[in-house]
């Protein structure tokens, strides 16, 4: 629009390789949540996550980003984000965040997914996992060609007001722009006001991530450096997904179906 961009725009290779990272994270996170089970630590997690990665010939983005010393991160209960996999065994019904990156010929795919461990958690934990995924895909919808930040964010927040009191939006933590880094300009928050914000243009890619909590919205961080936990020691929900915006919609990169978009029909609408 003038000449200069802000952001980085993808070419279609540039996308197809996204994409192929998107479909590793997606494969690495399906296992990780398999590996999710009663007894199994949260270094197993990470390890059934790493040799998807591996299989795949790609590489994992997380490990040494900032000397972060894993391959996902793994969440439980009250941990919010970036929980170091290790030794803490796991029980039913804890809730566990998985965040996994990839990097495919130089480009990233990064999401992440929260499950119940051993399938089944108490009502209020599932209703706040479900809630979140929700706020996420709302998001997607409204990341369109010429729809704004703000609009995502709007998306995402009004949809977490309607289900009901006592949510908290995790303050301080956004989604982000990502393509030849995992983390790029724009910032993604998870509120926002319809219409601000940076325009997004097709060739975008960002990752829309809430982080939502069953009360508050403050967090404090571990001594570890890395883990972020609620204040209240409420429980936490993360569900992330890295979008490509398209003139036919937006393509879920790691989301198996492309979130309802053909990757034929996305790469077309590009030109
Ligand atoms: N993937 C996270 C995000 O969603 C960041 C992970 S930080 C790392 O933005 F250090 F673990 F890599
Ligand atoms: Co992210």
């Amino acid at each position: 629009m003038f000449g200069r961009r802000r952001f980085e725009v993808k070419t279609t290779d540039q996308l197809r390789h996204m994409r192929a990272a998107g479909l590793v994270v997606a494969n690495a996170l399906r296992a990780a949540a398999a590996a999710t089970s009663p007894g199994a630590t949260t270094a197993d997690v990470d390890r059934a996550a790493a040799r998807v990665i591996a299989d795949a010939g790609a590489k994992p983005s997380f490990l040494g980003y900032h000397g972060y010393p894993a391959q996902v991160c793994v969440s439980v209960n009250d941990e919010v984000i970036h929980g170091i996999p290790g030794p803490r065994v796991l029980a039913v019904g804890d809730l566990v965040s998985i965040d996994c990156g990839a990097i495919v010929r130089g480009w990233h795919g990064d999401a992440a997914v929260t499950v119940a461990c051993g399938g089944r958690t108490d009502d209020a934990s599932a209703r706040l996992s479900e809630v979140t995924k929700e706020a996420l895909w709302a998001g997607i919808a409204a990341a369109r060609v010429g729809a704004t930040v703000g609009d995502i964010g709007h998306a995402v927040a009004s949809t977490v007001a309607a289900a009901g009191e006592g949510y908290g939006i995790v303050d301080g933590f956004t989604g982000h722009g990502i393509g030849s880094a995992m983390h790029m300009d724009p910032d993604v928050p998870n509120v926002g006001r319809p219409g601000r914000g940076p325009r997004l243009v097709a060739g975008m890619a960002i990752a829309i991530e809430p982080m939502i909590t069953l009360g508050g919205d403050d967090t404090d961080t571990l001594s570890d450096g890395w883990t972020v936990v609620t204040s209240t020691g409420a429980r936490a929900a993360h569900w992330e997904h890295t979008v490509a915006i398209t003139p036919a919609g937006p393509w879920v990169l790691t989301a198996v179906d492309g979130g309802g978009l053909a990757d034929g029909v996305a790469l077309a609408s590009l030109g």
